[in-house]
């Protein structure tokens, strides 16, 4: 059994499991940061839900560039498509020449877009604020030294939903193989061909506390279980991307019996159906300034 989210959908699926893990502290932290900010660039930002969040947070200042950088072409045009509607249906004026510059009772937030990679974009840019929300874990420890050695000093930085080593599943399926599964997940994503980092999270926190100002840290778990009977908003297409991701990315690993795999695949997409999985993802988030 295949179930093909797509990576859009699944960006929109998880903006409910993130609004409930955003850590309050860090948040509480963040605000008066945010309401001092001009210039505001968010790496990694897929479809723009956190821009999103902020807004209808009323975390934003009243005037304010906020860039979104990511090298996913599709996420930046689907960012492009659902923020001026979701705006209008909030009440803004929506004007767009190339950028979008989103109005409400004397706010004016510019929205700009860049299909570029995090690095690359930040080397000429100089923002008060960097945000990169679930992204750090994508990278490998060698290249966050660069992305951090191209931050301006005095600039803050607010890295949530960072993974940090915990993937759970329940109820059992195969019990030491559901392990085992978990176990080979995290392994590879050193191993992937675009590599990343199962511990970014307490290394990030370290590289914080050590080389820079940590301002705020706090775990931002995802808890995801059904509710009344089902899952909230589209959370169940959130599951079935995230279990067809583990799947898809030991497909090829010698080291999990793929028969198996396949099975372990359909009876976790089957408890979503019936209602019955809970997922737990192990995240921190970090507030620090370079
Ligand atoms: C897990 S998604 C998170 C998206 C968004 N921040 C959110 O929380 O919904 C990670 C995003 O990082 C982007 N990405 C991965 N590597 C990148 C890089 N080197 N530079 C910029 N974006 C990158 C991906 O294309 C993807 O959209």
């Amino acid at each position: 059994m295949t179930r093909t989210i797509s990576q859009e959908r699944y960006l929109e699926a998880k903006r409910t499991v993130d609004d409930r893990s955003l850590n309050r502290t860090v948040i509480d932290e963040l605000a008066p940061i945010l309401a001092d900010s001009t210039e505001i660039v968010e790496i990694g930002a897929g479809i723009g839900t956190m821009v999103q969040r902020l807004l209808e947070w009323e975390l934003l200042p009243d005037r304010l560039t906020y860039t979104l950088v990511d090298v996913d072409g599709d996420a930046i045009e689907s960012a492009r498509e659902r923020l001026p509607s979701w705006a209008a249906s909030a009440g803004y004026t929506v004007q767009e020449d190339g950028a979008i510059t989103l109005r409400r009772e004397g706010q004016a937030v510019r929205i700009e877009t860049a299909v570029m990679d995090a690095t690359t974009h930040l080397a000429t840019a100089t923002p008060d604020l960097v945000i990169g929300s679930a992204f750090l874990d994508l990278l490998t420890p060698v290249e966050v030294d660069e992305l951090f050695a191209h931050l301006p000093e005095g600039c803050h930085c607010y890295f949530p939903i960072t993974f940090d080593g915990g993937t759970t599943f329940q109820p059992a399926v195969f019990p030491a193989f559901d392990e085992h599964v978990v176990d080979r997940y995290h392994e590879n994503m050193h191993r992937r061909e675009n590599p990343g980092d199962p511990h970014a999270g307490r290394h990030l926190l370290a590289r914080a506390a050590n080389d820079h100002t940590l301002l705020a840290a706090g775990a931002s778990d995802w808890v995801v279980a059904p509710n009344d009977g089902g899952y909230r908003a589209d959370e169940a297409d959130f599951l079935h991307h995230l279990v067809g991701t583990v799947t898809s990315a030991l497909a090829e690993s010698p080291m999990v019996d793929d028969d198996r795999l396949k099975s372990w695949g359909d009876h976790r997409h089957e408890q979503i159906d019936r209602n019955e999985l809970v997922y737990i993802a192990h995240q921190l988030d970090v507030l620090l300034t370079v």
